[in-house]
């Protein structure tokens, strides 16, 4: 379908660039500062766990059944926390251990531990030549970095509303060796907010790696992350697993990060009984145990599942707002004039924005001038390479409202400005 400004006539469309050049400029006038970068709980999300700080004193008796909070023990984590992820995870507490306050922290132990020492008994990913990790793109781009720091080569696979591109995913994986992992965000992931479908579940469960030491690593950062009542339903993979056998594939993580405090939670990992105990092995050797007092005061406020989605009930209400607000704006903004899609998520923490080709460096460049800061252009996909140049990665939950509103107005005036340059430099 022709965008409106190809179906314009060379006069239509300089006229139209002139009225885009002036709405730009007064928007640059007001000299805005506004940030749509980074996926950040809104200080309003975060004053709703601040009464956790008030559930421990120095009369607090720390005691978790048998496990003193306030000495060494517990190596896996405290029982009621492990209890508590077990619940949310869906899976069994004696393969789960809560450790630190970063589930990213977490992944990248584990794949340190399998680049430098190996996976069960298996020769590290450092000596069996250049390593390679399937990245779903656009992705995470935390999760890109730590791969590419250690110097494992980063493969792009196109990503769908039900999930990655499966076919590709099993033939890399099946056929090549060197492969030896995926990064996954399966539940409204970043930056799309897509849910794998059952069949994408299934399908990665009964993957046939070629390399013993393949791991998918689940990072089900948004397992409790619904705006709405009725959120995306996510298949457990280990009930996947359990069909098929492959009990060994899978690390699944998760963290309180966008539930409590970002970098104050509690993080987990969960995998097979092989996995856990090559894990329990590593981490032996790391440190004694793990923090625990803010363990003890996550399972004091949280208490268990239900309670962390009553909680997060409370957080919906304060997010809804916000991409509601988002897709009205780009509806009415951009809705009609076929240059740009977007996504719809019902839950997670972005949207994410698709424009012309060759338009995401200079909207963001754009938009940064008329000052409103976006994620960088590209930096969904590894290396920062988006091929088309035209994804941009939407962060709406920690602005006001009310900045939101006019960071949005900027971005669509950008859009426009940028797609209607595009096209009068084409006719050029
Ligand atoms: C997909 C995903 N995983 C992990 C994290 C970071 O989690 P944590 O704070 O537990 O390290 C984020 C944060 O944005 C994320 O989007």
């Amino acid at each position: 379908m022709a965008s409106i400004y190809q179906s314009m006539s060379d006069a239509e469309l300089a006229a139209e660039l002139e009225r885009l050049e002036a709405a730009a400029q007064a928007l640059r006038d007001k000299g805005l500062k506004l940030d749509m970068a980074r996926g950040k709980p809104s200080p309003e999300q975060t004053a709703l766990s601040k009464p956790m700080l008030d559930l421990l004193t120095s009369e607090t008796d720390l005691s978790d059944g048998t496990v003193l909070t306030e000495n060494y023990f517990a190596p896996d984590g405290l029982p009621s926390a492990r209890k508590l992820a077990a619940e949310l995870l869906g899976v069994d507490a004696k393969n789960v251990i809560v450790n630190g306050s970063s589930s990213l922290n977490l992944m990248h132990d584990l794949v340190a531990h399998a680049f430098a020492l190996g996976i069960c008994g298996n020769e590290p990913w450092c000596r069996q030549g250049r390593a390679k990790f399937l990245c779903p793109a656009p992705g995470y781009d935390r999760h890109f970095t730590v791969t590419a720091h250690y110097g494992i080569e980063n493969i792009p696979v196109p990503m769908t509303p039900d999930g990655p591109d499966m076919d590709m995913v099993e033939r890399l994986v099946e056929t090549d060796p060197q492969v030896k992992g995926i990064w996954c965000v399966p539940k409204y992931s970043n930056p799309q907010g897509y849910t794998y479908s059952d069949e994408t579940v299934r399908r990665f469960a009964a993957l046939k790696p070629a390399a013993p030491d393949f791991r998918i690593f689940w990072d089900n950062a948004y397992i409790v992350h619904d705006l709405y009542d009725e959120g995306d339903e996510l298949l457990n993979i280990f009930d996947a697993l359990a069909e098929t056998g492959n009990d060994d594939l899978v690390y699944e993580f998760a963290s309180t990060a966008k539930v409590t405090f970002p970098g104050s939670g509690m993080a987990f990992v969960t995998a097979s009984d092989a996995n856990m105990a090559d894990i329990r092995a590593h981490f032996a050797a790391v440190r004694v145990c793990p923090e625990k007092i803010s363990q003890f005061a996550h399972v004091a406020f949280l208490h268990d599942a239900a309670g962390v989605r009553a909680h997060m009930r409370k957080h919906a209400a304060v997010l809804r707002p916000r991409f509601e607000l988002v897709e009205r704006k780009l509806s009415e903004g951009l809705g009609d004039l076929g240059i740009a899609t977007w996504t719809h998520p019902r839950g997670g923490y972005f949207v994410l924005f698709n424009g012309p080709e060759g338009s995401a460096k200079a909207i963001v460049a754009l938009a940064k001038e008329l000052g409103v800061t976006m994620t960088g252009a590209g930096a969904t996909w590894p290396y920062g390479n988006d091929p088309h140049d035209s994804d941009i990665r939407i962060a709406p939950t920690f602005p006001t409202l009310d900045d939101l509103g006019q960071a949005l107005d900027v971005f669509v005036c950008a859009v426009k400005l940028v797609s209607a340059r595009l096209e009068a430099s084409s006719r050029a």
